[in-house]
């Protein structure tokens, strides 16, 4: 590649203007943007004019263009946009999350076939560099579990009603004020954002490509003052943990659902925009990092390490994947989770496997319990039209018998 990266950018967001204001005050590395491809006409922009463009030819069609940077919000466009650049022989970067985790498996292949270099960094828990840590540091450790805080508007948002006693909708509207949250932020408070980085990781981690649809994903929009109080009475604190675990029998299992966590949890003091990820290896224990995992100058901080690294000539290398032994994935486990629910019939529709405590009052249901995953994918739809609120706790909690006996009677009471 040449010395200098000619750069051709599409999207001039959050994003793309923390990459154009980290590049013009990097001391060290220097590239040129030479275009910068947008939709929008009417939007006002106060810097850059002269380089921009509504045509995306003006990139993918230049020949003087070695590296495209893809940082569109749109997941369809931005796909054809990368596969097409990939197709033309140009590196990318992008931190499009949700177009990665779509189609890991063919932009894997088309890396191959092209022989370019596809990079994505900022995708996953912004500045945090996990992927080239998981690539280059833990590519021959067999490693047991991956697991964090992967979605900076959910925590910020639990963050400020827990800590700060914001109410939900205003502590939404500060983390899309901050350029936190995605254009649509159903995409993070539903746990989708966290679980394309989830599958995206399991790649690099375990080497296994998982399709997002067959990973559960359960949000924070189903949390009530109860839930809240609950937590706190335990000294727990609520967090929205991707989880991806390889199983007894040698599986994989991704999930994202809220977890009750203590202080002795590294994630415990993870707050606001940052993320945190825990690398549980075989051999090295646990490592922790932690950072800031969305905003425009952190996410612009990763896109830009990725396009320095592309001038060193860096790809991924998949080397977990290309061993051809990956793991096989399974939503064949179980755990222990709290159940709140509003009205007594709708427990029925979920079978636990033990239950440890179960509660009743006027305005104030819950179970903890240990149920199978698919159990609870059953109920997904149930959980989100009826706003249960579910969450792991992965306390060891020993069965009281007399409470189960009770608990159980009360559910067969309604079945
Ligand atoms: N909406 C994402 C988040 C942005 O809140 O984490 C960074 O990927």
């Amino acid at each position: 590649m040449s010395s200098r990266i000619k750069i051709g950018l599409f999207g001039f967001g959050c994003v793309g203007q923390g990459l154009y204001h980290v590049l013009n005050k990097s001391t060290g590395f220097k590239a040129d943007i030479k275009k910068i491809v947008v939709k929008n006409k009417n939007k006002k922009r106060d810097y850059a004019q002269e380089l921009i463009s509504f045509d995306k030819n003006d990139i993918l069609e230049n020949p003087e263009i070695d590296v495209v940077v893809e940082l569109i919000d749109d997941a369809i466009e931005a796909y054809h946009i990368v596969k097409t650049a990939l197709q033309k022989g140009k590196h990318v970067v992008t931190a499009n999350k949700k177009m990665l985790a779509l189609h890991l498996e063919e932009l894997y292949e088309l890396q191959k076939q092209y022989k370019v270099s596809l990079l994505y960094e900022g995708s996953a828990c912004g500045s945090i560099p996990i992927i080239r840590t998981l690539e280059e540091y833990f590519d021959n450790e067999p490693l047991q579990k991956l697991s964090g805080i992967f979605n900076g508007t959910t925590n910020y948002i639990l963050t400020k009603i827990i800590n700060e006693k914001l109410s939900y909708q205003d502590a939404l509207k500060e983390a899309q004020e901050k350029g936190f949250a995605e254009s649509n932020p159903t995409n993070d408070v539903e746990g989708y954002d966290a679980k394309y980085k989830a599958v995206i990781l399991a790649l690099h981690a375990f080497g296994t490509i998982v399709k997002p649809d067959n990973v559960l994903n359960i949000g924070i929009t189903g949390l009530a003052e109860n839930d809240i109080e609950y937590a706190s009475e335990k000294n727990y604190k609520i967090k929205l943990t991707p989880t991806i675990t390889l199983t007894e029998n040698n599986k994989l299992n991704i999930l994202v659902i809220p977890q009750f966590i203590r202080n002795i949890n590294q994630l415990f003091n993870v707050e606001n925009e940052f993320n945190g990820v825990i690398v549980s290896g075989k051999f090295s224990g646990e490592q922790f990092l932690q950072g800031k995992g969305a905003g425009s100058f952190p996410t612009g901080a990763a896109v830009l390490s990725d396009i320095s690294a592309l001038s060193h000539g860096y790809k991924y290398e998949y080397k977990k994947h290309e061993q051809g032994n990956a793991p096989e994935f399974t939503n064949n486990v179980s755990l222990t989770i709290y159940l709140r629910y509003n009205q007594k019939k709708e427990l029925k529709h979920f079978n636990f496997i033990d239950i440890a405590e179960s509660y009743t009052a006027l305005n104030f249901n819950y179970i903890v319990g240990k149920i199978s995953l698919e159990e609870l994918i059953k109920n997904k739809v149930l959980i989100k039209e009826n706003k249960l609120f579910v969450a792991m706790v992965n306390d060891n909690i020993k069965p009281n018998t007399e409470r189960v006996k009770k608990a159980t009677e009360s559910i067969t009471e309604f079945a």
